[in-house]
C-alpha cells in the first residue's frame, strides 16, 4: 500500500486522522507522521568512500575524523571496492547528531571515492535521496508510515464500528512488527470476513473469463490449485507469497499504513509487494475507499506471477531508486495506469490487467465498454496525466505486451536526472550502484560468459 500527494491506489484515501496510538514505539509528530524515535534510519546518512591510498589504520583515522565532529555511528562495513581497484570501500551510516556537514568535508579531503545517501536531500545537490540497497533494509522504511492502518476516516465504512476498528488495529500490528526473512503471520479470519471475501470472488470471478487479460486468466486456476483461492477461503498471504516467489521471486511483505511513493517504489526494485492483509467492512462488500486483501489477492497477485509484468514492475521500482521527488511523482503515475489502471491489446480486443481494474467490478466493465477514453502508453506523456482517486478514471493506457511496455519504461527512465546506473543483483538481493568503469567492465565480461553459454545451447539445438 502505497500513498502519495493523491494516494495511488484508486479510492485509497490518504491523510486519515489519528485517533488513536500505534504499538510500541511510533509516536504521532508534528504534521501527522509517526515516527521511529531512536535509532532512526530515517533521519540518518549514509556515507561511501574510498581513502586515498590503503595504509594500515585507515578507517581508524577516518573514524577519528567523526569523533571529533561529534558524529554518532550507526553502522560501520568495509569491502573490496569494485570502484577502484586494490582499494577499499567503508560505508558509515551516521545519526543525525554533532556537525556532520564538518565531517563530511574533513573526510571528502581524504577519499578518492565519496558518495552520500540521505533522506535529508533537500536543497542539497550533492545528496542522493537515501534508497535501500539490501532487501533487509526494506525493514527500515516499513513502518516509515504516513498514517497507521488502524485509523479510518470519519466516512470510512467501518469508522463507528469497535469490532471492525479492533481487527483493523490488529491487521496493523502483525504489519508493523514484520521483519525481513520471517514467516508471513497466519491469520484467522472470521466467517463474516470469509463472507465478504466470498461475496467479492463470486462477482468478479464472472468477469474475469472475458474482461481480464490472458496472462491473469492462465494464473487464476493456478492460485485455486495452490493458494487456496476459493469463495469460502481467503488465501494466506505466505502461500501466495511463496508461490510468487517460486514464479518470478516476487514476494509480498505485510505493510502497517500507507507508505509514501518512494518507499513502496523502492520495493518494486527488490520484487517486493507491499501488501495489506484485512478486509473491507463487511457493510459494504462491493466498496473499499483503501486497498484490502481482496484488491491484493485478486487484482495484483495474479500478475506478478507473470515474468515480463515483474520485470516491468520491477523496472519502475529500479528507476525510482534515487530519483528526484519530481520523477517519483511521475513514476507513480506511470505505476497508476499501468499496475493499477492498466489496459492491454490481445488481437482486436482491449483486456484488463490494472489491480483496480481487477478488482473493482463496475469500473472493469466501464473501462472495456468503449465508452472511456483509451490512449497508448507512452511513459513520458502518461507520466503527467492527472487522475482522480475517487471515481472511475477519465482515461486509461494500453499497453501493446509487458515486453513493450517494459522497453518504454527503461527508455524513459534513462531521462531521469540521476549520476549513476542501478542493477539489482539477484543472488545478493541487493543494489548495486553503477557509477565506475571498473565495475561496469566487470560486468560486461560476466554478460559475455552467460550469453557464451546461450550461444553454445543454440548451437545443440
Ligand atoms: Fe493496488
Amino acid at each position: 500500500m502505497m500513498s502519495r500527494p493523491t494516494d495511488i491506489i484508486k479510492g485509497h484515501s490518504q491523510a486519515e486522522t489519528p485517533q488513536g496510538s500505534p504499538p510500541d514505539i511510533p509516536k504521532l509528530m508534528p504534521g501527522g507522521n509517526y515516527i521511529k524515535i531512536g535509532r532512526d534510519s530515517a533521519k540518518s546518512t549514509c556515507l561511501v568512500f574510498a581513502p586515498l591510498a590503503e595504509e594500515v589504520g585507515v578507517l581508524a583515522k577516518c573514524l577519528n575524523i567523526f569523533k571529533q565532529h561529534g558524529v554518532n555511528l550507526l553502522h560501520i562495513e568495509s569491502r573490496p571496492s569494485a570502484r577502484i581497484r586494490n582499494n577499499y570501500e567503508f560505508m558509515v551510516e551516521c545519526a543525525p547528531t554533532g556537525d556532520l556537514a564538518s565531517a563530511i568535508a574533513e573526510i571528502k579531503k581524504n577519499t578518492e571515492y565519496f558518495n552520500i545517501i540521505s533522506r535529508d536531500y533537500k536543497d542539497n545537490k550533492d545528496t542522493v535521496p537515501w534508497f535501500p540497497c539490501r532487501i533487509r533494509d526494506l525493514d527500515k522504511f516499513a513502518n516509515q508510515i504516513l498514517s497507521y492502518g488502524a485509523e479510518l476516516d470519519a466516512d470510512h465504512p467501518g469508522f463507528t464500528d469497535p469490532v471492525y476498528r479492533a481487527r483493523r488495529k490488529y491487521f496493523a500490528d502483525i504489519a508493523y512488527n514484520y521483519k525481513h526473512g520471517e514467516k508471513l503471520p497466519h491469520v484467522d479470519y472470521t466467517e463474516e470476513e470469509i463472507e465478504t471475501w466470498g461475496k467479492v470472488f463470486d462477482q468478479l470471478t464472472t468477469l474475469y473469463p472475458t474482461h481480464a487479460c490472458k496472462e491473469h486468466n492462465h494464473v487464476f486456476p493456478l492460485l485455486i490449485e495452490n493458494c487456496g483461492y476459493r469463495r469460502d477461503n481467503i488465501p494466506q498471504l505466505e502461500d501466495v507469497s511463496n508461490f510468487l516467489k517460486d514464479c518470478t521471486g516476487f514476494t509480498l511483505r505485510p505493510v502497517a499504513g500507507l507508505l509514501s511513493s518512494r518507499d513502496f517504489l523502492a520495493g518494486l526494485a527488490f520484487r517486493v509487494f507491499h501488501s495489506t492483509q484485512y478486509i473491507r467492512h463487511p457493510s459494504k462488500p462491493f466498496y473499499t475507499p483503501e486497498p484490502d486483501v481482496c484488491h491484493e489477492l485478486l487484482g495484483h497477485a495474479p500478475l506478478f506471477a507473470d515474468p515480463s509484468f515483474a520485470q516491468f514492475s520491477q523496472q519502475i521500482g529500479l528507476a525510482s531508486l534515487g530519483a528526484p521527488d519530481d520523477y517519483i511523482e511521475k513514476l507513480a503515475t506511470c505505476f497508476w495506469f499501468t499496475v493499477e489502471y492498466g489496459l492491454c491489446r490481445e488481437g482486436n480486443e482491449l483486456k484488463a490487467y490494472g489491480a483496480g481494474l481487477l478488482s473493482s467490478y463496475g469500473e472493469l466493465q466501464y473501462a472495456l465498454e468503449n465508452k472511456a477514453e483509451v490512449r497508448p502508453f507512452e511513459p513520458e506523456k502518461t507520466a503527467v496525466q492527472e487522475y482522480p482517486i475517487t471515481q472511475y478514471q477519465p482515461v486509461y493506457y494500453v499497453a501493446e505486451s509487458f515486453e513493450d511496455a517494459k522497453e518504454k519504461m527503461i527508455k524513459y527512465a534513462a531521462t531521469i536526472p540521476r549520476a549513476f546506473g542501478v542493477r539489482y543483483n539477484a543472488y545478493t538481493q541487493s543494489i548495486e550502484v553503477l557509477d565506475s568503469k571498473p565495475q561496469i567492465e566487470s560486468l560486461v565480461t560476466n554478460i559475455s560468459t552467460e550469453i557464451s553459454v546461450l550461444v553454445d545451447s543454440l548451437k545443440k539445438l
